[in-house]
């Protein structure tokens, strides 16, 4: 069991289940903190870490979220809550072309999925006198890239909504992080229409280790933005 100041810290991870999520929990679990692991997939769930709980819940189903989080409360009550929102949905291609139903799903799991898990969590939070939210948003917030509207509009949309969180709770113990990574390689790059190369992306590892160093930093500064890009840069 990790610390954090004198209370012990307990991470919730959504998208633990494959690439980023996966390798925060992991990294998370190895540094001894209590994980919960979330997604919609048991059997990904559990091939992250079999000794650590998990919660399958759709993250843009709010009674799930809420449901995900009270278990961890449950779990952990005296602990310092930490909430890592990795899940994430990516379809690439010209916008004329790409089903309402794929604009729909980014949306939900990217934007509004975020914006559940955080509201579920936070009375916890503040109840506990404190907390810490790293949203795993995208170099996507802010650089425009042709055939990802759906995904950039989504991450731009997490971004004010992470920011504006930060700025809201920021007085009341609770640190909020907008992390936007580059091109990472892992699965959500399967099947996409577009394809850097992914000897060129950075490792899900690499990441999860900017990712622990959040958890890990002293209470006495807040990293509110982190642009984490592979050494090439935009790829
Ligand atoms: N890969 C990149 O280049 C890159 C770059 C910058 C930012 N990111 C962001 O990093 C995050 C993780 O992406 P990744 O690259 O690790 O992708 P990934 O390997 O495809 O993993 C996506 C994760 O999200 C979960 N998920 C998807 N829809 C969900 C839902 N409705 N409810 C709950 N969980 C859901 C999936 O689990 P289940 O299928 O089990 O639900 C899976 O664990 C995403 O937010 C992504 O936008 C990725």
């Amino acid at each position: 069991m990790a610390i954090i100041g004198l209370m012990k810290a307990s991470v919730i991870v959504t998208g633990a289940s494959s690439g980023i999520g996966r390798a925060a929990a992991q990294a998370l679990v190895e540094a001894d903190y209590d994980v919960l692991l979330v997604g919609r997939r048991e059997a990904g769930l559990r091939e992250t870490s079999g000794a650590s709980p998990i919660a399958v819940c759709d993250v843009s189903d709010f009674s799930a979220c809420c449901r995900a989080v009270e278990q961890a409360r449950e779990l952990w009550r005296d602990s310092h809550p930490v909430l890592v929102n990795s899940a994430g949905a990516a379809a690439f291609g010209p916008f004329h072309e790409t089903p309402v139903e794929q604009i729909e799903e980014q949306v939900k799991v990217n934007l509004l999925g975020t914006m559940f898990m955080c509201r579920a969590v936070l009375p916890w939070m503040l109840e506990a006198g404190g907390g810490q939210i790293i949203n795993v948003l995208s170099i996507a917030s802010t650089h425009v890239f042709p055939g990802g509207s759906a995904y950039g509009a989504s991450k731009a949309g997490a971004l004010m909504f992470t920011r504006i969180l930060a700025a809201e709770y920021r007085g009341q113990g609770i640190r909020v992080t907008a992390l936007m990574p580059g091109s990472t390689a892992t699965p959500l790059w399967e099947g996409q229409a577009f394809q850097p190369d992914r000897a060129d992306m950075l490792s899900a590892e690499a990441v999860a280790g900017a990712i622990v160093d959040l958890v890990k930093s002293p209470k006495d500064r807040n990293v509110d933005e982190l642009l984490l890009m592979p050494p090439k840069g935009v790829l």
